[in-house]
């Protein structure tokens, strides 16, 4: 959890007339497990996730098998699981998990590779701004939680 970000983003809802926005200082797997209904959630987006590129450090990354099958439980019937990274092989990861995680289904599985083109509405941060520049390609996913699943199947 990175405090400064916290910090400018209070102070971009100071300037807008958002009256809707709860912000959370934490860890948002404990967040997600502790706190949110199973099929409570209309929507999750994970924007830019720590890479940890070096390949002894990908065990610290947040896509992995146990937490999209707790982040797909919060979500109810329908709802989406936004992804993005400019990592390629996290995006081919997330992917991969995504896919093999029953309650989810690849709402972008007729585009090209399964990716979701770039949504415009999405503002570009720091580190999209960055991956531009460096020239790393951003890969965008969208998931649904099925529909046939009942909320509260496949508690985590
Ligand atoms: C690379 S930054 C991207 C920030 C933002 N999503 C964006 O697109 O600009 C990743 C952020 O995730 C936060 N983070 C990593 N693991 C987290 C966790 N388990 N719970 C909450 N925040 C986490 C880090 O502190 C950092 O601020």
């Amino acid at each position: 959890m990175f405090e400064p970000g916290l910090a400018q983003l209070l102070m971009r809802l100071a300037d807008s007339d958002l009256s809707n926005v709860a912000l959370v200082r934490g860890d948002a797997v404990t967040l997600l497990r502790e706190r949110v209904r199973p099929g409570s959630l209309d929507g999750i987006r994970i924007f830019f996730p720590d890479p940890w590129p070096k390949r002894r450090h990908r065990k610290r990354r947040l896509v992995q098998p146990a937490f999209i099958a707790l982040a797909a439980s919060r979500l109810a019937p329908g709802a989406g699981l936004h992804l993005a990274t400019d990592w390629t092989d996290y995006a081919t990861q997330m992917r991969a998990v995504c896919e093999a995680e029953s309650m989810l289904v690849n709402a972008a599985g007729g585009e090209p590779g399964g990716w979701l083109p770039r949504p415009g509405w999405r503002p570009v941060t720091k580190f999209e701004q960055r991956a531009r520049i460096e020239g790393r390609e951003i890969h965008d996913l969208l998931f649904h939680r099925r529909i046939d699943l009942p909320p509260g199947d496949h508690l985590v």
